[in-house]
């Protein structure tokens, strides 16, 4: 066991604990970001100048009706910025811009006594405009080549060869849609400026370092010039990464240049027109199989929607490429990427951060398939699973292969599957009009940071003479029970009761040049960190207690806030020991550091062992459908899930419901639609609100879903021998939509190959359900496949592959029709 991984006697982690601020939430007492407004005195209200254009110059500002606007006090434009205007970090996404890219896009920002003066006097602005084309579809940009950034490859052997080594070839297509983030609290700033100029900045941000960065690069100070700190996130995932610095910046700007406080916060429409999104994803793919139905080879090319600026769209395409093939060995594979820019909000990290993307890929592949194959899905996916000590196609070794094997062991177990599929057999030969489907599916998820740099975090740690304890890390919360984490670890580093340990908010002037609370990577990262700053207070500590118990300084303990040493009976209470150390003068604070050791990544040739651990999960699904109408309903889910010894068994379980719940959404209920005609709308967020834009709700929830924690999974390399929650979660989730497939496929005649969209709506259900019924396997939406499946043919007798050349099918659906350029 490895110091950083063991556990002392008695620990706190691992301890069953409700989120640390959950009575807060409940009794909404907690304060976010917005709650501070009515708390300051003198703030002035933004409001946002929205452009109503997809792509157009901006020929004319006209600012004069708006300042006549009782209440305004002043408009903020491109002349006000003192440094770069600039809201990012590649220097392409202008704070105030001269092009408009996106209808929303905020061409000034007008600061008004209260927000309806402030919103009056945006619309009082005049702008003109010079329309310019715009690109909207993923196909479009593809047919006028308009990319952005790196297109990198991943590859391994000779994909070529490997696929005409293959038994069965295959090839197809699948799009997937994007997704909003719908935190409840949306981006909020509140700027205020210090009596000597220094900006101090309340801010709802996954990244108070970078928003600080920013801050200072847009009104041309120091980083040392600007505080920025996050009570706390309504939400974030992935959403307040970096998408909320240019409006801490607009809030910093208007403080400074009003000398008054000012609060940007966007309501609800204006945060999901201007705010990015999880990237949409096409993917054109080959995949060759052996007689086995082994994969041999994948050759593909993933396209995503990076929207109007880079922002983190290249790390997300980085994320999706290693993820591409889940858990499963394939010998030879290619696979590049490229990130289309279009004419919509800039999209963003999304939990998962393009992991889902790539991995629903080859689930994708898999699921439309093993009919073709004449395997069962399950069989398929369980034959193709990773072993110790192959290389993942990047060339990080697989080392815990049987953390898997063992998840979906238990599952197929505890959840009876084998049972329950000659159930769902029963019930689908007894039923005229429903279907049933049951799928199980795996999660290998790597965590850590792709860019190595972001993999460190610092922590201070104070005690007070009294024993109590203050903690301030490099994390923020979102929700995710980061905090409540921490303050386990700080309990269990120091040996005292929880109760004495209290977490301040994060804060840029504590711990400096802190990552984003992202990747995961939260609790690895800052639970290091807390862990090395009291052993370090600790270790000064055993000198002044070793004195008083007359035992050797090796020899002291330290747990449940009592101090003993070894061989004696004696004890001393913590805050005896710490009373006799300030009076020893005895340093009672200290600095915590944490480098992730071990991890590097060559992104130019998109190779290396990028990744500390892999988390894992496999969840299964039982789902049933309506051939009437292509409603249905998850009946049953089952998962378990590898956290490694879990730091916090409540908040880790919540994250795995959450995340599943997430997913789900993504996968089968949220669709995201723009207005793709050529009208005066063109280029318009038509799911503007909770009316058009379906997130899952009680209705959806499964009756029975049942969580476990895999069983003797010690995480020799992260703290206390946890591992990271937050996002591989959400991945089990592609059980639902492959029990949506099976399904579909179960109206049709044995062997049917389904071809769903993804999101997969009940509309998309019912017409794939429609298509399997009618017998139409290679049809609009039947899987592509080399070789004559005639429409209602049986499965595939293994054999060899009858060699005929690759056909495109007769006709595919219009959302994977991608014209190549
Ligand atoms: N859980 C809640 N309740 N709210 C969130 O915003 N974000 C997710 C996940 N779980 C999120 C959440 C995302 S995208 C990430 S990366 C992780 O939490 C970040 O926190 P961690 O690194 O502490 O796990
Ligand atoms: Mo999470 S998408 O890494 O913030």
């Amino acid at each position: 066991m490895s110091a950083l991984s063991e556990r002392p006697a008695s620990p706190v982690v691992g301890r069953a604990q409700p989120h640390e601020s959950a009575a807060l939430h409940v009794t909404g007492h907690a304060l976010y970001t917005d709650d501070l407004t009515p708390r300051t005195k003198d703030v002035l209200h933004a409001w946002p100048v929205q452009s109503p254009h997809a792509h157009a110059l901006v020929t004319a500002l006209r600012t004069d009706a708006a300042l006549a606007v009782p209440g305004v006090v002043r408009v903020l434009t491109a002349e006000d910025v003192p440094g770069i205007n600039d809201a990012g970090v590649k220097d392409d996404e202008p704070l105030f811009p001269r092009e408009v890219c996106f209808v929303g896009h905020a061409v000034c920002w007008v600061l008004g006594e209260t927000q309806e003066a402030a919103r009056r006097g945006a619309a009082a602005v005049e702008v003109g405009y010079e329309p310019l084309p715009s690109v909207v579809t993923l196909a479009e940009a593809v047919a006028a080549e308009s990319f952005q950034g790196a297109q990198p490859t991943v590859e391994r052997g000779d994909v070529e060869a490997g696929l005409a080594r293959a038994a069965y070839t295959f090839h197809g297509e699948l799009e997937m849609a994007g997704q909003e983030h719908f935190y409840l609290e949306t981006n909020a700033s509140l700027a205020t400026v210090e009596d000597d100029g220094r900006i101090f900045l309340q801010c709802s941000t996954q990244h108070p370092s970078e928003t600080q960065e920013i801050v200072a690069h847009v009104l041309g100070v120091m980083s040392s010039d600007v505080t920025v700190q996050c009570l706390r996130m309504g939400g974030g995932f992935g959403g307040k990464e970096m998408q909320p610095h240019g409006y801490a910046a607009v809030a910093a700007l208007g403080a400074v240049l009003t000398g008054r406080p000012v609060r940007l916060r966007l309501n609800r429409t204006q945060d999901l027109t201007m705010t990015g999104k999880r990237h949409g994803f096409h993917a054109r793919w080959r995949a060759g199989f052996d007689g086995e139905g082994r994969l041999e080879a994948l050759e593909a090319t993933l396209t995503s929607d990076g929207g109007w600026s880079l922002d983190l769209s290249e790390p997300v395409l980085a994320r999706a490429l290693c993820h591409v093939e889940n858990a499963y060995w394939i010998p030879d594979v290619r696979v590049t990427g490229r990130v289309a820019r279009t004419n919509k909000t800039s999209q963003t990290a999304f939990r998962g951060f393009g992991g889902p993307q790539g991995m629903l890929v080859i689930e994708d592949i898999l699921g439309r398939c093993a009919p073709l194959l004449g395997i069962e899905p399950h069989e398929l996916r369980r034959r193709n699973f990773y072993q110790d000590g192959q290389l993942t196609p990047y060339g990080q070794v697989i080392t815990q292969a049987g953390h898997l094997e063992r998840a979906w062991d238990q599952v197929t177990r505890e959840a009876e599957l084998e049972r329950r599929r000659a159930a769902v057999a029963e019930f689908n030969a007894t039923h005229e009009h429903l279907r049933r489907g049951l799928a199980v599916t795996p999660v290998k998820f790597g965590i850590s940071f792709n860019l190595t740099a972001f993999n460190q975090a610092g922590a201070l740690v104070h005690v007070y003479k009294d024993g109590s304890v203050l903690v301030n890390h490099g994390g923020t919360e979102m929700g995710q029970g980061l905090h409540t984490k921490m303050l386990q670890v700080a309990a269990t580093s120091l040996g005292v009761p929880l109760e004495r340990v209290r977490l301040a908010p994060t804060r840029t002037d504590k711990v400096p040049n802190t990552s984003a609370t992202a990747a995961s990577s939260g609790a690895d990262l800052n639970g290091a960190a807390v862990k090395d700053a009291c052993e370090q207070i600790q270790g000064r500590l055993a000198q002044v207690a070793a004195q008083r118990l007359g035992v050797p300084v090796p020899d002291v303990r330290f747990a449940d806030g009592v101090v003993s040493g070894l061989g004696t009976t004696a004890t001393v209470p913590w805050e005896d020991v710490v009373h006799s150390a300030y009076f020893a003068r005895v340093q009672l604070f200290a600095a915590g550091y944490y480098r992730t050791e071990g991890v590097h990544w060559d992104s130019s040739v998109m190779r290396g062992s990028p990744f500390k651990y892999f988390a894992h999960g496999v969840a299964a699904t039982e789902v049933e459908v309506d051939g009437f109408t292509g409603a249905y309903r998850t009946l049953r889910v089952d998962i378990v899930h590898d956290v490694g010894d879990s730091l916090s068994p409540l908040v880790d379980v919540g994250q795995i419901e959450g995340g599943f719940v997430q997913g789900a959404g993504w996968l089968t209920l949220e669709d995201l639609r723009w207005d793709e005609s050529e009208g005066d709308q063109r280029g318009r967020l038509l799911t503007q609100s909770a009316s058009t834009y379906k997130l899952p709700s009680f209705s959806e929830m499964p009756p029975v879903l049942t969580v476990r924690l895999l069983e003797r999974a010690h995480e020799e390399g992260a703290v206390y021998g946890s591992k990271a929650v937050g996002e591989p979660p959400l991945m089990l989730a592609f059980s639902v939509r492959e029990a949506l497939r099976q399904a579909c496929a179960a109206f049709g005649p044995e062997g049917t190959s389904v071809d769903l969209p993804s999101p997969a709506t009940p509309e998309a259900v019912f017409w794939a359900l429609q298509e399997a019924r009618e017998g139409d396997v290679a049809g609009r939406g039947g899987a592509p496949v080399d070789g004559d499946v005639e429409p209602g043919a049986g499965p595939r007798p293994p054999g060899p592959d009858p060699g005929a050349p690759e056909r495109r099918p007769e006709s595919e659906t219009a959302l994977h029709e991608l014209s190549e350029a």
